[in-house]
């Protein structure tokens, strides 16, 4: 989240105008005398809202922490949650990475509650964090239920005078994040409201009172290396990043590129509410170890779906405090993908089978995009706001779609450029099984983000000192396996394309694909790949100009491609896995593999390299060069 820009404050003030009202894009979806919402065809059954409160929310895993004679009491707020509470310290100063080392034993969590006794485990032999003597430590803790299915990865800062008490804590964050040649953004939350204390280089800053914080800095060198601490209670969180090189520059360097870490199945870490921390954990240490200059992650972060906003914000959290590590030091460019969304749900009180969902709104602070935005810090573009004011823009005056602010963007680093888009706008996920029901279908970008994708593509094939465009989006323009019956395919099915306030939009999904084709293949010469996921797999496409792309009856024009570019697809962070489908395309589909897997991409002046590696194994997949 980005509090300070202008746009932000904009979009907030609209949007509390209009709270109590159904957004004019959707259609049928209306509230009773009582406030109650429903959504109802003409002549048919009522479908009624049905709020799902989150099973567990952040606030309770964090907030509930006290002080005793001898350690810490936790009560996770929820008499139900029985389970295993693990703990050990974290060793902050200890290498770079701090991360708990689990003492050897555990304690049990009953009804809610569990204590540690950190005076007596944690003392003599196992206090290799000298917290005795310093009075002060840090506590990693874990919290797994009953039948081992972990919930949380917290972290407590405590000082120990007489009595234990718990003290300021960062729990979430540090993260570096949008860095250029010139500035970078520093953000955090703390457990309560704190000011606290940041060195960058040889600037001291010391924040406002809150909980969340960020600080832009700016006015720094290229190709730098900057320390940082920050400091809220008795710990350094010690960390550096490097600033980019000029704009233009031809040096050297990598980025990573992944997406897909939601939950799988296989035990432990690999499901911790929400997301594969086992594998994400290891992305960003192979990440890490390749001295990467940032890392790109294109969707499906988590399992989301959901439909109280406190349920993603804590797997975002699960994620985010898998990959931090590390991303203080590196910035993370995230976009959404279908998992992201964040839905009202209507249901029909007799057919509890029959449900139809809509993106939650207000917008302005529930959509799916608006919650993303709060928990990732990522560029906004003044110049894509939203899909208000395209031609099926159903009220000229009020704001009737979600932001795009944080969710697609574009940025610079050296001498390529990464255009982010998001293809699960405004997603409606039934709008194709309910034909009086509004909203964008998965894979579809819309008019708004379509046109900016165009200008942005002219301005950077314009701009001499870009040499090499990339753009990434969840969805594949090319399916290969796991998601023939959608993505930007649909089975051939050119039918399928958003319902705006009710009415069908000129293009179809296949139409619309063939349009970016366009802009990225024929309108460019510097597009050298897109980046794609939603498909957990791996595998590279070649798509040129002798690729079958159409359905057997296609009856529309058809584009013929004047070169070749690539669809690199790595959905293989950690989500469950789709094998090989057979389509028109399959013989330019190159190294498909089910393993998980890291993408590298190398820039050196006018050359592409690309490594895959196995992050679990450390194998490498293959490699391959662009040009
Ligand atoms: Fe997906």
């Amino acid at each position: 989240m980005i509090r300070s820009t202008f746009f932000v404050g904009i979009i907030v003030l609209l949007g509390a105008l209009k709270a109590q009202e159904v957004p004019a894009s959707l259609t049928n979806i209306h509230y009773d005398a009582e406030k109650k919402l429903y959504w109802f065809k003409d002549g048919e059954r009522k479908l009624w809202e049905q709020p799902r409160p989150a099973r567990y929310t952040v606030d309770q895993f964090v907030n509930g922490i006290t002080g005793t004679e001898n350690g810490l009491a936790f009560d996770f707020g929820d008499t139900s949650l029985n389970g295993t509470l693990y703990y050990g310290l974290i060793p902050y100063g200890d290498g770079k990475y701090a991360i708990p080392v689990w003492f050897n034993r555990s304690v049990k969590i009953e009804k809610g509650l569990a204590e540690v006794d950190i005076r007596k485990t944690l003392s003599g032999t196992y206090d290799m964090t000298g917290w005795v003597e310093k009075r002060f430590g840090v506590l990693g803790y874990r919290i797994a239920t009953a039948t081992g299915a972990l919930l949380y990865d917290g972290k407590i800062e405590f000082s120990a005078v007489d009595k234990f008490k718990p003290e300021n804590t960062i729990i979430d964050g540090p993260f570096i994040d949008m860095v250029t040649e010139n500035s970078a953004f520093l953000s955090f939350t703390t457990n309560k409201e704190c000011e606290p204390f940041v060195v960058v280089g040889a600037n001291e800053y010391k924040l406002t009172k809150a909980k969340y914080h960020e600080l832009f800095l700016n006015d720094l060198k290229p190709e730098t290396v900057y320390k940082y601490s920050v400091n809220v209670a008795g710990t350094f969180h010690e960390h550096h990043f490097r600033t980019a090189p000029k704009k233009g520059s031809n040096r050297k360097f990598t980025f990573a590129y992944a997406s897909d870490s939601r939950a799988a199945q296989g035990g432990g870490e690999r499901s911790l509410y929400g997301a594969n921390v086992y594998i994400m954990r290891k992305i960003m240490a192979l990440a890490a170890y390749k001295n990467v200059d940032f890392m790109q992650f294109t969707g499906d972060l988590i399992n989301g779906y959901a439909y109280d906003p406190e349920d993603n914000r804590l797997q975002y959290r699960n994620w985010k405090n898998a990959v931090q590590p590390f991303a203080a030091n590196f910035p993370i460019y995230e976009t959404m993908g279908n998992h992201e969304g964040l839905h009202t749900r209507f249901v029909d009180p007799d057919q509890a089978s029959r449900w139809i969902r809509v993106d939650r709104f207000p917008y302005d602070s529930l959509s799916a995009g608006k919650v993303f935005a709060d928990e990732f810090v990522n560029p906004v573009d003044p110049m894509l706001l939203s899909e208000d004011g395209s031609i099926y823009d159903p009220s000229k005056t009020t704001t009737d779609f979600p932001s795009y602010s944080e969710n697609a963007y574009h940025f610079t680093y050296g001498n390529t450029a990464m255009i982010v888009l998001n293809s699960n706008y405004w997603f409606g996920p039934d709008v194709r099984k309910e034909k009086y029901l509004s909203g964008n279908p998965h894979a579809y970008i819309m008019d708004n983000q379509f046109d900016w994708l165009k200008g942005m593509v002219h301005f950077y094939e314009r701009d001499t000192s870009i040499k090499h465009i990339f753009v990434t989006v969840h969805t594949p323009m090319f399916p290969n396996g796991g998601h023939s019956g959608d993505d930007m395919w649909y089975a051939g099915n050119n039918a399928v394309r958003p319902r705006i306030a009710g009415k069908e939009t000129q293009f179809g999904i296949i139409e619309r694909r063939d349009q970016i084709l366009e802009v990225l293949v024929n309108k460019s010469k510097k597009v050298r790949a897109v980046l794609t996921g939603d498909e957990h797999n791996y595998n590279h496409l070649v798509i040129n100009p002798e690729m079958e792309i159409y359905p057997p009856n296609w009856d529309k024009p058809k584009i013929s491609l004047k070169r070749t570019i690539y669809q690199i697809n790595n959905g293989a962070a950690g989500a469950p896995y789709y094998a090989q489908e057979k389509l028109p395309w399959s013989k330019y589909c190159k190294s498909f593999t089910t393993r998980n897997a890291l993408v590298f991409i190398t820039i050196d002046g006018d050359k592409v390299e690309v490594q895959t590696i196995n992050p679990d194994t450390l194998e490498e997949i293959e490699r391959f060069s662009i040009n």
